[in-house]
Order: C-alpha cells, then sequence, then structure tokens
C-alpha cells in the first residue's frame, strides 16, 4: 500500500494549479488513488484564506471534471486541502512553513514539493527549503517535482542543476515533462515493444523518415512575458518533441525500470548529430505568425499581442530535421515541427515508410507507388492509423491508398490527463515518466547550436498567416524534393 503523503503546491494561484493540478488531484480522488491520509498544502499569495481557496478551487475543477463536478467527491477532496499564504520570494516564509509540516497529526512526514511557480524561482525555493530544513528526510522522503523549462540553455541547465543538486539527491528530483504522461505517449512504447509485427522494420532499411508534430490553434495568450524569452524551440522542441523522439527511436530497454528506461533514450540523444553553427539553416527553419482567421475569426498576430516587445522576432513556429547516428537510424531523417496559431490542434508521430524497391506496375496506370505510413495520433484522440496501397475495383489497374484505422480507447472508456498519472507517479516514487538530469542535459546540448545562432539574428524573421499550417520556406529542410509535411491524419492534410 502506498504511504500517505503531504502535497506542497508552491504557485498554487497560478495558471498551471487552475488548469492542470487542481483538476488532476480531484480525478485523483474521484478515482480513490490518493493514499489515506494524503494532505494537500496549496501555497499561494493572491488568495486571503483556505475557505476563499476552496471557492476558487471549485469553479476550476468544475471547468474540468469529467462528467461535471460530483459533489460528495468535492467535499472528500477538500477535507484534504489545507491552504497557507505565502510569499516564496520571503526568506521567513520557509521557517514559518516548517513548523507548520511539523505537525504530523495533520501532516504525513512524506513531502512532495511541487514547483509550479516562474523557472527563474527554482533554485532559489529549493535553496530556502533546505535552509529551512525542509528537505531532510529524517521523517519521511522529500521530493521536489520540477516544470519545465529546466534551463534556458545548456549552460543554465548546468547552473540550475549545479545549485539544486547540492541540496538533492537525483531520487528526489521529479523532472516533469507532461507529454510523457499522454496516452498515445506512453502507447508508443507498447506499441513498439509488445507487438513483434513492425519490429523487423523499424530502422533504416525500411523507414524512409519520421515526422513529429505539435500543432496549435491558440496564439501566446496571456504568456508572452514568458513565450518571449522563450520561443518555439525551447518551449516545445527542446522538451516535448525531442522526448517523442527518444521513445519512437529507442531501443528496446533491459526492463522497463526508471533507469533502464531513461539509459535508452539518453543513449538516443547522445547518437544525435550535432548541427554545427555554420549548418544550422539547413536543419532549422523559424517563423512567427501575423494576423490571420482562426475558425473563421480574425486573431491578431504575435507582434500585436499583449507584452510582446516591438520588432521581437521569437519564433511561434520551429523546425528541426535531425540525424541519429546509430545502426538502426543513421541517415534517417527526423523532422520536428511544432508552431502556434496553426490551422488545427494536432499531436502526432508520423513514420513513412521506403518506397517498394521495385516500380512493378509501371507499365499499368500506375504512376507513381505510394508509400506507407503508420501514423500515432496524440491529440487530439488516441489513434493510430496505417496507410497502405491496394487496387481499386474494376478493369483497369489503379490503386489508392487504404488504411488500418483505430481508435486507442473504446467507446466509453475515459481517457485521463497526464498530470494525474504524473502526480500519482511521484506519490508512488516511479520515476520513468520524469527526465533525469542527463536527458535534460543532452537535449540542450542538441538544440543549444540552433538558439546561439537565431539569438545573434535578430532583424528578420518568416512570417505566416495565423491559422495557416506555417510558412512553405521550412519545405528546405527536407533532404528528398518529394518529402511533405503531413499535418494531421488525413492524407489530403499534407503541403
Ligand atoms: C507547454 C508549452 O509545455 O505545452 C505550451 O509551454 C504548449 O506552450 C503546451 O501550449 C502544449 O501542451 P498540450 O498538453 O496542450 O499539448
Amino acid at each position: 500500500m502506498t504511504p500517505s503523503c503531504t502535497y506542497v503546491i508552491f504557485g498554487a494561484t497560478g495558471n498551471l494549479s487552475r488548469i492542470k493540478l487542481m483538476p488532476a488531484l480531484y480525478h485523483l480522488e474521484a478515482a480513490g488513488r490518493l493514499p489515506k491520509g494524503t494532505v494537500i498544502l496549496a501555497l499561494g499569495r493572491s488568495i486571503q484564506d483556505r475557505d476563499q481557496f476552496i471557492s476558487e478551487a471549485r469553479s476550476w475543477i468544475s471547468d474540468k471534471a469529467r462528467g461535471g463536478l460530483d459533489e460528495a467527491i468535492f467535499k472528500r477532496f477538500t477535507g484534504r486541502l489545507r491552504y497557507f499564504r505565502g510569499d516564496l520570494t520571503e526568506p521567513k516564509m520557509y521557517p514559518q512553513l516548517n513548523s507548520l509540516l511539523e505537525d504530523h497529526s495533520t501532516f504525513p512526514g512524506n513531502i512532495a514539493f511541487y514547483m509550479a511557480i516562474r523557472p527563474t524561482d527554482f533554485g532559489t525555493v529549493v535553496e530556502r527549503l533546505n535552509a529551512a530544513g525542509l528537505l531532510q528526510e529524517r521523517d519521511g522522503w522529500k521530493r521536489v517535482v520540477i516544470e519545465k523549462p529546466f534551463g534556458y540553455d545548456l549552460e543554465s541547465a548546468r547552473a540550475l542543476q549545479h545549485l539544486i543538486g547540492k541540496h538533492l539527491r537525483e531520487e528526489q528530483l521529479f523532472r516533469i515533462d507532461h507529454y510523457l504522461g499522454k496516452g498515445t505517449v506512453r502507447n508508443v512504447q507498447v506499441f513498439r515493444f509488445a507487438n513483434l509485427l513492425l519490429e523487423p522494420l523499424w530502422n533504416r532499411n525500411y523507414i524512409d523518415h519520421i515526422q513529429i508534430t505539435h500543432s496549435e490553434q491558440l496564439g501566446v495568450g496571456s504568456r508572452a512575458a514568458f513565450y518571449d524569452s522563450a520561443g518555439a524551440m525551447r518551449d516545445m522542441i527542446q522538451s516535448h518533441l525531442l522526448q517523442l523522439l527518444t521513445l519512437a527511436a529507442m531501443e528496446p530497454p533491459v526492463s522497463m525500470n526508471a533507469e533502464d528506461l531513461r539509459d535508452e533514450k539518453v543513449k538516443v540523444l547522445k547518437s544525435i548529430r550535432p548541427i554545427p553553427s555554420s549548418a544550422v539553416h539547413a536543419h532549422a527553419f523559424r517563423a512567427q505568425y501575423r494576423e490571420g482567421q482562426i475558425n473563421g475569426k480574425a486573431v491578431k498576430g504575435y507582434l500585436q499581442e499583449q507584452n510582446v516587445p516591438a520588432g521581437s522576432t521569437t519564433e511561434t513556429y520551429a523546425a528541426l530535421k535531425l540525424y541519429i547516428d546509430n545502426w538502426r537510424w543513421r541517415d534517417v531523417p527526423f523532422y520536428l515541427r511544432t508552431g502556434k496559431r496553426m490551422a488545427q490542434s494536432r499531436s502526432l508521430i508520423g513514420i513513412c515508410f521506403k518506397r517498394p524497391p521495385q516500380q512493378l506496375f509501371r507499365d499499368t496506370a500506375i504512376q507513381r507507388m505510394q508509400q506507407n505510413w503508420v501514423l500515432l495520433g496524440i491529440q487530439p484522440g488516441e489513434s493510430l492509423r496505417i496507410e497502405m496501397t491496394v487496387k481499386e475495383p474494376g478493369l483497369e489497374m489503379h490503386t489508392r491508398q487504404t488504411s488500418l484505422e483505430a481508435s486507442l480507447r473504446a467507446e466509453g472508456e475515459e481517457s485521463t490527463d497526464a498530470y494525474e498519472d504524473l502526480l500519482l507517479d511521484v506519490i508512488t516514487g516511479d520515476r520513468s515518466l520524469f527526465l533525469r538530469y542527463d536527458e535534460v542535459e543532452q537535449a540542450w546540448r542538441v538544440v543549444d547550436p540552433v538558439i546561439r545562432t537565431w539569438a545573434t539574428e535578430r532583424e528578420f524573421i518568416h512570417s505566416y498567416p495565423a491559422g495557416s499550417w506555417g510558412p512553405k520556406e521550412s519545405r528546405r529542410l527536407f533532404e528528398k524534393e518529394d518529402h511533405h509535411w503531413r499535418h494531421c491524419l488525413e492524407p489530403e492534410c499534407q503541403q
């Protein structure tokens, strides 16, 4: 049985807590997965007291609760909820927090500190927790959950690691990449390692290239203060999309335990061919959205969004071509791409197979054989699609593409949010879906040459109208003329 714990949420009144953490904890309560005696201590500044926090939490959870908010579950949930009003920049807050948490009749001694705060505060908060004695494991484990981004580039990631590594052992650190908790993402491993069918084909002999796409209709919204200094390469590619790449490309691990899994992921990252600064433009492309239309409604361009500095050249679209120099993948291009204010919100992994070695149907009406694709749809919906060529009915030798499609969820089966799985893993101490420090460092090593070059090129950035699939010029990354972007599962959705 999992022992009870105290979940301390730093930044409990902020955006992440409202839209993800509180609803996820409520859903864990509903599923009966929070160990008996577990307490949630919400820590924030802008809300006065527990009653007000509960009334706010009610509205955040109501917006997200599957099947609507259930009063009985909410009552049980709020029974666990405590509120501590404090300012994390204030050093004297930490000893106060310590005295509160010492009351083990209310707060279990196993404590998870969740940092739903500005990345620039991660280091200071850990230092102060340590100084107040809050990280000592005398009376139970102490774990720290850190949201992305871990650092701003390779150097700052190293500095942050150096700082927090003084106070925490690697086993106490849970670096979140919420993509790893998503249903289809977890399914990539099952799909690859619980089925033999595709494994013989899963290599450079049969695969032409792999695409990993995340597109969003949303713009930067109210996050410009953070986003403008990050950009799409740091925000999505360094973290989520490189993680997806490791799962698609890794070797079968020795076992499914956290260290064995992460060892294999690190090997992939280490094998990625470094991009020399002279080749950045051949490997990476960036652009920014301008005014356009989303679902028939006019929307602003990035430069008109609130808090975006005039003349900013921060990218809201980024594409990257990578090669993995190992036996399995040598010379197979991996195209990673993400954008805000795109035509649709989609995430998918597309595996495109090579053409058959001989064009046997050349003397017929068939001009050119199509390629097979395996598509793993991550969102919306979790699905698998395999595309093949078949003969059309009739006297002529015509072919068409057909597909085997499966939703990974049966009718009536609910999907859980990634944060539910991840919050639970922190309690049970399962780190397999969290990033080990060497993964983070290797991921920064991959994108560092690109962000360094882009930082020096501040005069010009390509643009694309909001509501489009991004600029055509990004095609310059393609290794072959017949490569095209696969935007979504439907074949007509390509560019
Ligand atoms: C976050 C990024 O990590 O992931 C956001 O900071 C992005 O910019 C989000 O919108 C996408 O996550 P999801 O779960 O909505 O696909």
